[in-house]
C-alpha cells in the first residue's frame, strides 16, 4: 500500500513553485501545501491580501490562489519547519546556466538544489518522498540520493522526478488539463509506492492514463527533449523565415501548408523575433553539454544550432531596421511594444526585446519602452544585467511608458517584440499622425495587419515576409 499524502511542502515559490502548488491545493483540499522560499518580497507578495499583487502575473492565477490561500494553500520563508512537517517534499528552485567554473555558459548550475537536498538531510526526521519538479540534467537524482542517504540518521528518502511542463501565459489551463503529468521513480518497490503516492495526489483531477510513469533516468531526460523539440520548432520556422523574406514566399502561408499534415501539426510554427523565457536556451545549452561530456560531439553540434539560428533571428531584425532607417538609428526614437517574452506573462527573462534594445543602444538609438505588465524597473535591470554599457547610459538612452500612444509619440519607427492582443486593438491613424515621416513599423510577431497599416501610410516590416 502506498502513503497518502495529507502535508506536501515545495521549496521555491516563483514562476512553477507557486501556480503548480496553487492548483495541488486547490484541486487537493484535503493536503495542507506550504510554498516555502528565503526571499523575503517574494513570500510577502504571495500572502498580499489582494491576490491581483501575487508575484506571478498568469491568467485566472489570483482566483485559484484566492481561493485556496489560507484553507490549504500556505506561503512561507520557514523553510525548516514546512520540511519537518511535510511528507512530500518537492524542490522547485532556480536551475540556472553556471556563469563560472567549469561548464561556464553551458551546464545547469546545481548549486540552489544541492543546498536543498542537504538542508532536508539536516532537517528531515522521519521519512520523505523528495521530488524533483526543477528541470535538471539527466542523473542529478543519483546526487540527490547521495547527500541525502548519507546523513545516518536512519531516515529513508525516495526520490521521484516529476518535471513540469506547463507554458507561461497559460499557466493555470496547462496545470488544469496538462496533456500529461510525468512521473519517474525508482523501479524498487519502495520507489514504485512513492510513485503511486504521487500519482493519487494527480489523479484527484488528472485522468489516470494522463500520468505517465518512467524510470528517474527517462523523466529527466524527457523534459530537456521536450524543451530542445519545441525550440528546434521555432528555429525551424524562424530559419525558413529569412528565405521566405528573400524569395516572396510568406511564411504564415507556408506554417498553414505544411502544419495542416498531421504528421508535422500545427502548433509551434510561429515565426518570431525569436525565442526567449527562462528555459528554452538554458535546457538545450544544458543537453550540448551532457552531450558533449559523453564525447557524442555531432549530438551536441546539432542541438547548438537550434540556439545559434535562435541568436541570429533576433540580430537580424535588429539589423534589419538600422538597415531600414537609412544605415542609422543614432539620436532616433524607435519605440517597442512589448518587453515580455510572451504575451500574457510579466516575465522577461531572455526576452528577444532585451537583445534588440541592447544592439540598437549600441547604434546610439533612443528607445522608448511600451509593456502592459513589465514595470520600468525590470527593463532597467534587464539592460543593466546584461551589462553593455553602465547604467546611467541605459537610462539616458531608454525611457519606459506606460501609455502606448505616449511611448509611439515622434518615434521614427515602432518594433513589435510581444504579441499582446492589446496591440491589435490599437487605434493605429492615431499612433501613425503622431510619427515622424515615413513611420516604420517592424513586426517580430506577425500581429498587426500590414495591408491595413500600409493604407493608413505606415511602411511595414514584418518577419517572414
Ligand atoms: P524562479 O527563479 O521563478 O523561482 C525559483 C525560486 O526558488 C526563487 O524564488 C528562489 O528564491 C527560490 N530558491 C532558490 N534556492 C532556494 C532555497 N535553497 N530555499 C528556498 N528557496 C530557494 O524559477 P522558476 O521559473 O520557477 O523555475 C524553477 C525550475 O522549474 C527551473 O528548474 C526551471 O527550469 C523549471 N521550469 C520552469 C518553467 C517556467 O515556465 N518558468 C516551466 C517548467 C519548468
Ligand atoms: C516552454 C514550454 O512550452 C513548456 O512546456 C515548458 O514547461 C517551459 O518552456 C519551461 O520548461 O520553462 P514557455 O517558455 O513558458 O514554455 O513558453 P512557450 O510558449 O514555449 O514560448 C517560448 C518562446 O518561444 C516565447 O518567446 C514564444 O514567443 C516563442 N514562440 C513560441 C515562438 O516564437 N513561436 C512559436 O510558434 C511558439
Amino acid at each position: 500500500m502506498n502513503k497518502k499524502i495529507t502535508k506536501i511542502c515545495c521549496i521555491g515559490a516563483g514562476y512553477v513553485g507557486g501556480p503548480t502548488m496553487a492548483v495541488i491545493a486547490q484541486k487537493c483540499p484535503h493536503i495542507k501545501v506550504t510554498v516555502v522560499d528565503l526571499n523575503e518580497a517574494r513570500i510577502a507578495a504571495w500572502n498580499d491580501p489582494d491576490t491581483e499583487n501575487i508575484p506571478v502575473y498568469e491568467p485566472g492565477l489570483s482566483a485559484v490562489v484566492a481561493e485556496a490561500r489560507g484553507r490549504n494553500l500556505f506561503f512561507s520563508t520557514e523553510v525548516d519547519k514546512a520540511i519537518d512537517e511535510a511528507e512530500m517534499i518537492f524542490i522547485s528552485v532556480n536551475t540556472p546556466t553556471k556563469t563560472y567554473g567549469s561548464g561556464k555558459g553551458m551546464a545547469a548550475d546545481l548549486k540552489y538544489i544541492e543546498l536543498c537536498a542537504r538542508q532536508i538531510a539536516r532537517v528531515a526526521k522521519d521519512d520523505k518522498i523528495v521530488v524533483e519538479k526543477s528541470t535538471l540534467p539527466v542523473r542529478t537524482a543519483e546526487a540527490v540520493k547521495n547527500i541525502l542517504q548519507n546523513t545516518g540518521n536512519g531516515v529513508n528518502y525516495q526520490i521521484l522526478s516529476n518535471p513540469e511542463f506547463l507554458a507561461e501565459g497559460t499557466a493555470v489551463e496547462d496545470l488544469h488539463a496538462p496533456d500529461r503529468v510525468l512521473i519517474g521513480g525508482d523501479t524498487t518497490p519502495e520507489g514504485q509506492s512513492a510513485l503511486a503516492s504521487l500519482v493519487e495526489v494527480y489523479n484527484n483531477w488528472v485522468p489516470r492514463e494522463r500520468i505517465l510513469t518512467t524510470n528517474l533516468w527517462s523523466s529527466e531526460l524527457s523534459k530537456l527533449t521536450a524543451n530542445a523539440f519545441l525550440a528546434q520548432r521555432v528555429s525551424s520556422i524562424n530559419a525558413l523565415s529569412e528565405l521566405c523574406e528573400r524569395t516572396g514566399a510568406d511564411v504564415t502561408e507556408v506554417a498553414r501548408s505544411i502544419g495542416t499534415d498531421s504528421r508535422i501539426g500545427s502548433k509551434f510554427l510561429k515565426a518570431s523575433v525569436g525565442f526567449g523565457g527562462s528555459c528554452f536556451q538554458k535546457d538545450i545549452l544544458n543537453l550540448v553539454y551532457i552531450a558533449r561530456s559523453y564525447g557524442l560531439q555531432e549530438v551536441a553540434d546539432y542541438w547548438e544550432q537550434v540556439i545559434i539560428m535562435n541568436d541570429h533571428q533576433k540580430s537580424r531584425f535588429a539589423n534589419n531596421i538600422v538597415k531600414t532607417l537609412y544605415n542609422t538609428v543614432s539620436g532616433k526614437k524607435i519605440a517597442f511594444l512589448g518587453w515580455a517574452f510572451k504575451k500574457d506573462t510579466n516575465d522577461t527573462r531572455e526576452s528577444a526585446a532585451i537583445y534588440v534594445a541592447d544592439a540598437l543602444l549600441n547604434e546610439e538609438a533612443g528607445i522608448a519602452v511600451y509593456d502592459p505588465k513589465v514595470p520600468e524597473s525590470q527593463v532597467y535591470f534587464d539592460l543593466n544585467y546584461l551589462g553593455s554599457r553602465d547604467a546611467d547610459k541605459n537610462k539616458t538612452q531608454v525611457t519606459v511608458f506606460t501609455d502606448p500612444y505616449e511611448a509611439c509619440k515622434d518615434a521614427h519607427a515602432i518594433a513589435i517584440l510581444t504579441e499582446w492582443d492589446e496591440f491589435k486593438a490599437y487605434d493605429w491613424k492615431r499612433i501613425f499622425d503622431n510619427m515622424k515621416k515615413p513611420a516604420f513599423v517592424f513586426d517580430g510577431r506577425s500581429i498587426i495587419d500590414s495591408a491595413s497599416l500600409t493604407e493608413i501610410g505606415f511602411k511595414v516590416y514584418t518577419i517572414g515576409k
